[in-house]
């Protein structure tokens, strides 16, 4: 259950893994995600996942977001691939949903497909709160909302939205995490323009994850941001890491370089994600993933192996030369 620590089994499990350093254990692959059609490399090899520093609690690496994408209406025809998703998530091995108060409808189409598919507790289900920015009773007031639309008595991660009243917000999160209504905090930014502040908070608070923007073309949180993470213990989920589709969009038609097959790398979505993850002072990459097919896609990116630092280097040099 996503509420409690691993359990015996699987700690004896995960003992049985390969330590790596930096946090990193390759623990046995689990269920096999659409085993037949499973891009190569994929199906044989095994999840990487990382701890939150504040427990020790290991997360697999690729999570998937749902800005946009989740807000839909009640028809079948939009939920269903929705719902293929919710379903083939933890079955390929990720368990991290994104979501927010301001997604439109996303949280309430989460929170009912959570509910259809009975599949609650296999999820890290993380959510945000932006109404603080009116004062703290209406960052309470949304916090209160997300519970009832998401259909859970308790999220495992709540965060403040962009800063949205950071100072008025943390204590009421700390507050409902002392109360058992959520079990970890942090905030999220995905602008250069508001590090400053979010370093700022980081340095002063105690917070158990921070989100930020992290891409191959957008590298700007690696300068403070993840290296300040590491030396606080705060885990860090990372959004936009296809920059909105701008990274794939850059790749496309480009053959990919032989190299990475070695890598078990198969698609440029790959390619982006194998980056993004094996940066030391990330926990889990959450993709905005809509598709059944994305997501068995970007889950093949959350098995190893994973590049070490010269071949990131030379990854990152493939998108400065296109
Ligand atoms: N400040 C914040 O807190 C903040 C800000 C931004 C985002 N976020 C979170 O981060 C998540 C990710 O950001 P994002 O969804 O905006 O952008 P993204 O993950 O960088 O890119 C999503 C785009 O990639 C495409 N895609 C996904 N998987 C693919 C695959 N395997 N092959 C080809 N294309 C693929 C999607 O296509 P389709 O359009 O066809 O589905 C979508 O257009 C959000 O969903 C949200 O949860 C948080």
């Amino acid at each position: 259950m996503s509420d409690h620590p691993p359990s015996s089994g699987r700690r004896r499990a995960l003992g049985r893994g390969l330590a790596l350093g930096a946090g990193l254990v390759l623990a046995p692959a689990g269920h096999r995600v659409f085993a037949a059609d499973a891009p190569r490399g994929s199906a044989a090899a095994e999840l990487v996942t990382r701890p939150i520093p504040a427990t020790g609690e290991r997360l697999p690496v690729i999570g998937i977001g749902t800005s946009r994408r989740f807000d839909v209406g009640p028809s079948e025809a939009e939920r269903a691939p929705l719902r293929t998703v919710l379903r083939e998530l933890p079955r390929g091995g990720g368990r991290v949903v994104d979501t927010a108060a301001s997604y439109g409808t996303a949280e309430t189409v989460i929170g009912d497909l959570l509910a259809e598919l009975g599949n609650r507790e296999a999820i890290f289900l993380a959510t945000k709160v932006g109404a603080g920015s009116a004062g703290a009773a209406a960052g309470r007031a949304e916090m209160e909302e997300s519970l009832r639309r998401l259909r859970t008595p308790r999220v495992d991660l709540l965060m403040v939205h962009n800063l949205a009243g950071i100072d008025a917000m943390l204590p009421v999160l700390r507050e409902w995490k002392a109360a058992g209504r959520i079990r970890y905090l942090g905030m999220s930014t995905s602008f250069d323009g508001q590090y400053d502040e979010f370093v700022a908070v980081m340095r002063r608070e105690d917070l158990d994850f921070i989100q930020v923007d992290y891409a191959l073309d957008n590298r700007s949180a690696e300068e403070r941001i993840l290296p300040l993470a590491a030396e606080r213990g705060m885990a860090v989920l990372t959004n936009l890491p296809f920059g909105r589709g701008r990274v794939l969009q850059a790749l496309r038609g480009q053959p990919i370089p032989d190299w990475a097959a070695a890598l078990g790398i198969a698609s440029w979505a790959q390619f982006a994600l194998k980056f993004v993850v094996s940066h030391p002072a990330v926990t889990v990459a959450i993709p905005g993933t809509a598709r059944p097919e994305y997501l068995v896609d970007n889950l093949a990116a959350g098995r190893a192996p994973l590049p070490d630092e010269a071949t990131r280097r030379r990854m990152a040099a493939v998108l400065a030369r296109r």
